[in-house]
């Protein structure tokens, strides 16, 4: 197929994965990045981690919804297959379903991606429902969800105990009913993971929530092995990107100092 011919896979085709097949999920947040893991992911996430990974931010809160334009816009210019999803970032949609239509509204005209991910259980159900009646395609986040870091008093695992194993049931439940096509579960215990993913008709997609999720997505920085923060359990380094690039700076310093780089195949005599 031409690359002119290759359509966006599309909000229904990530339902349609359904008891399917997995579907397969990366954050991105540049040009790059987006043009590298394209052709081998269904759903690129925009994701407010971005803040963290791109921005050396100690949480996410601080994001705005500009910076979430300019890497969504980034994102799209590098993609052509991937469903592209955006993070709403905090602030800029738990005040009231008027705010958060008007904030998913000016994302996806501003930057053309499919569809917005907000954090949340019952008590954003309706803002869901409100979005999703207008047109605009959501996928929830419940569990271990970073927006909410101070409330929660830290990065904590979700179903250790009863009662957050009924809450997080019950916020999947609210989010799916209120018309999101999918739902993000971050740092939820298999065996909750697994009740949610087989009662729920849209997909799951799990990050530290076990292979039972309908797919799997994690941040692309750490997959690469080029952030250098702190490496929850739930991340598998599939390569060590940082260590090359170290080793690419070292040798470059090396050749600047010796005068060995540039030699005359890069430069212009005349
Ligand atoms: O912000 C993000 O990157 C996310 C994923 C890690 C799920 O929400």
């Amino acid at each position: 197929m031409s690359e002119h011919m290759i359509k966006r896979l599309t909000v229904p085709n990530m339902i349609a994965k359904k008891n399917k097949e997995p579907i397969v999920s990366l954050t991105a947040y540049t040009v790059s990045v987006a043009q590298i893991i394209d052709p081998y992911v269904d759903l690129i996430l925009v994701g407010d981690s971005l803040g963290m990974v791109v921005y050396g931010l100690d949480t996410t809160l601080a994001v705005t919804v500009e910076m979430m334009i300019e890497h969504g816009k980034a994102v799209m210019r590098g993609s052509k297959r991937a469903c592209v999803t955006i993070d709403l970032p905090f602030a800029s949609y738990q005040a009231s379903p008027q705010q958060a239509f008007q904030t998913a509204a000016r994302i996806l005209q501003e930057t053309g991606a499919a569809a917005v991910k907000l954090e949340g259980g019952e008590e954003m159900a309706k803002t869901v429902e409100f979005l999703t009646k207008r047109g605009i395609p959501v996928c929830g986040h419940v569990g271990l969800m970073p927006q909410t870091v101070k409330t929660m008093g830290g990065f904590k695992v979700v179903g250790r105990n009863p009662l957050q194993i009924e809450k997080v049931i019950r916020d999947s439940h609210a989010i799916a009913k209120a018309g999101a096509f999918a739902i993000v579960l971050e740092g939820v215990i298999e065996s909750v993971a697994k009740t949610i993913t087989e009662q729920l008709s849209i997909p799951t997609i799990g990050i530290g929530a076990s292979s039972v999720c309908d797919g799997q997505v994690l941040v692309c920085d750490d997959i690469f092995g080029v952030f250098q923060g702190f490496k929850p359990k739930f991340v598998k380094r599939y390569a060590q990107i940082g260590e090359t690039m170290k080793d690419a700076v070292q040798l470059y310093a090396s050749e600047v100092k010796s005068r060995k780089f540039p030699s005359a195949e890069y430069y212009f005599e005349k």
